[in-house]
């Protein structure tokens, strides 16, 4: 599939659309085929759909947190300013929506991916509304468990649909991937603090720079000594590296780290009894990965 026939918008999608890890597509795919093999010809299309969906919305993150580097390569919203950069990630999210009505897939798919949308924008909007504020620990989950962890729920979901599961082993999947999906973004907003930017393709420090608070902060507020210097800095933008070094004196990495750890246990318990081996495996094996990524 070429992703667009004008050469701009192919030379503005292409080098995305190239890179990142693709968990969501695996996902969709791995579950779709934890019965029975099921053939590329029905998971092909929405695979891609739900890849489409995520770089559409990166691009317009990358718009918001006004980050410079995306996938190991520049922004579209560096590269080309705001006003294309949204469009670029409209026709992202158009193209994704066309693949699903060309290759007929159901309404309920359609409405969970409409769905997952909704709640990924709910969740940026929540942020984006808060900047510069300290969340609540619950407030720090409504707003993670929206972005991110609904996507990666949905994705196991729709794999479930497809391999015709019954009820149950539809929910328990879905319990999974949420278990999954919030484990993956305490990681990612670690890898904001600590991660290499050689590694993860992007920029590291941002989320404090935009004022986005995350749960090492928020556990750092708890305990340090040094917490109001810390609830200073991530409240008014200051010097990023003072509130690293404040935060790597406690035990927030730790801390978050633990808490990721819980999400995958769960996720884990999640998976249904019924798969095939080489499937529970798999998933059993993107869960490892998770906690583990650096990028
Ligand atoms: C980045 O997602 C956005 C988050 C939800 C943290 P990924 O880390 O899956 O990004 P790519 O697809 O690998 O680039
Ligand atoms: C996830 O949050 C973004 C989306 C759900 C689109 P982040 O803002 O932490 O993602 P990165 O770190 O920019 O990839
Ligand atoms: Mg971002
Ligand atoms: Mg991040």
């Amino acid at each position: 599939m070429a992703i667009a026939d004008d050469p701009f918008i192919f030379e503005a999608c292409e080098p995305l659309i190239r890179g990142g890890k693709r968990l969501r597509p695996m996902l969709f795919i791995m579950c779709a085929n934890s019965k029975v093999d099921c053939p590329p010809e029905k998971t092909m299309p929405l695979a891609t759909a739900l890849e489409l969906i995520h770089t559409a919305s990166l691009v317009h993150d990358d718009i918001i947190d006004t980050s410079k580097k995306r996938r190991g390569v520049e922004t579209a919203n560096s590269k080309y300013g705001a006003q294309i950069a949204v469009l670029v990630g409209d026709y992202l999210f158009a193209k994704a929506f066309q693949l699903v009505a060309e290759n007929n897939y159901s309404s309920e798919v359609q409405m969970i991916l409409s769905k997952l949308v909704k709640n990924l924008c709910v969740g940026e909007i929540m942020q984006d509304r808060s900047l510069f504020e300290v969340p609540t620990l619950n407030e720090y989950y409504t707003r993670i468990n929206l972005k991110t962890a609904i996507f990666l729920s949905s994705c196991c979901r729709l794999g479930a649909g497809v391999a015709e599961m019954d009820r149950r082993e539809v929910d328990n999947l879905t319990a999974y991937g949420s278990g999954l999906g919030l484990a993956f973004q305490i990681i990612d907003d670690l890898l904001d603090f600590f991660g290499d930017e050689k590694i993860t393709g992007k920029p590291h420090g941002g989320d404090l720079k935009s004022g986005v608070i995350t749960l090492p902060v928020i556990r750092a507020l708890e305990i340090s000594d040094e917490a109001s210097t810390l609830r200073k800095i991530v409240t008014t933008g200051g010097n990023v590296d003072a509130a690293i070094k404040i935060i790597q004196a406690t035990d927030a990495v730790d801390y978050c780290r633990t808490r990721a750890e819980a999400h995958i246990e769960s996720a884990r318990i999640n998976l249904p009894l019924t798969l095939k081996t080489s499937v529970a495996l798999a998933l059993e094996q993107v869960a490892d990965f998770i906690v583990d990524r650096t990028r």
